[in-house]
């Protein structure tokens, strides 16, 4: 907990935060995507998984004045777990968490669960950080997030993918690559990894 010190005092959040040693986002990853959305201000915000970012993020939508957190959340405890720490630090405003359970999707001849779109309204997204499905559901399981959300990307859309250490999101990072060539990877040595990726329109 000490790491997230600096960050809780920054955001004022200082009562209990949706912390779990393992699972949640770790400090470093925490750093870069409140700073970024601090200085670039995005309207909307979609999180694949929920929780310690969801907190975090609202809260800088509710410093922002502007903004709002959508989160896609399979676990149905773990999506209350998260709304209750909205309410509490009174950022209703700020952020919807959604119950999205996994459903199967076929993307280039194979099946991966991933969240459920359903309740995801219809906006342009400006600010993408994936941090779930979890890793051992399924090869390359957060390959979905790409092909399935890139047409909703805005021009100035920013991606954050976390754990990208891993051999799994090393791969995905490169059949994204593939996939969609404007493509800009930079990554940053945290302490899971983090990929961040923003489209290049300009050819
Ligand atoms: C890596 S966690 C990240 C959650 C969130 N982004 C955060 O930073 O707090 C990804 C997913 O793991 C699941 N999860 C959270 N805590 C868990 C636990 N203790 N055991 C199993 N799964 C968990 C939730 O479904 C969550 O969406």
């Amino acid at each position: 907990m000490e790491s997230y010190s600096a960050l809780r005092h920054k955001l004022n959040l200082l009562d209990d935060i949706p912390y779990t040693p393992d699972w949640s986002a770790a400090a470093d990853f925490l750093d870069i995507i409140v700073n970024h959305c601090l200085s670039e201000k995005p309207s909307t915000i979609v999180e694949c998984s929920s929780g310690l970012t969801s907190l975090m993020l609202a809260r800088c939508c509710e410093i922002n004045h502007f903004g709002k957190v959508y989160s896609l959340e399979d676990g149905k405890v773990y999506a209350e777990n998260t709304r209750d720490f909205i309410r509490k630090y009174q950022l209703n405003e700020y952020a919807s968490i959604f119950h999205s359970p996994l459903t199967t999707v076929n993307l280039n001849g194979s099946d991966f669960m991933w969240y459920s779109l359903e309740a995801l309204p219809e906006r342009t997204i400006e600010m993408l950080v994936i941090d779930g499905p979890n890793g051992f559901l399924q090869k390359n399981s957060r390959y979905p997030a790409l092909p399935l959300l890139y047409e909703k990307l805005s021009d100035n859309c920013t991606i954050f993918l976390d754990d990208a250490a891993r051999d799994d999101e090393k791969e995905i990072v490169e059949l994204w690559r593939q996939q969609f060539p404007s493509l800009v990877h930079q990554y940053v040595e945290t302490e899971r990894g983090c990929s961040i990726l923003k489209i290049d329109r300009s050819e």
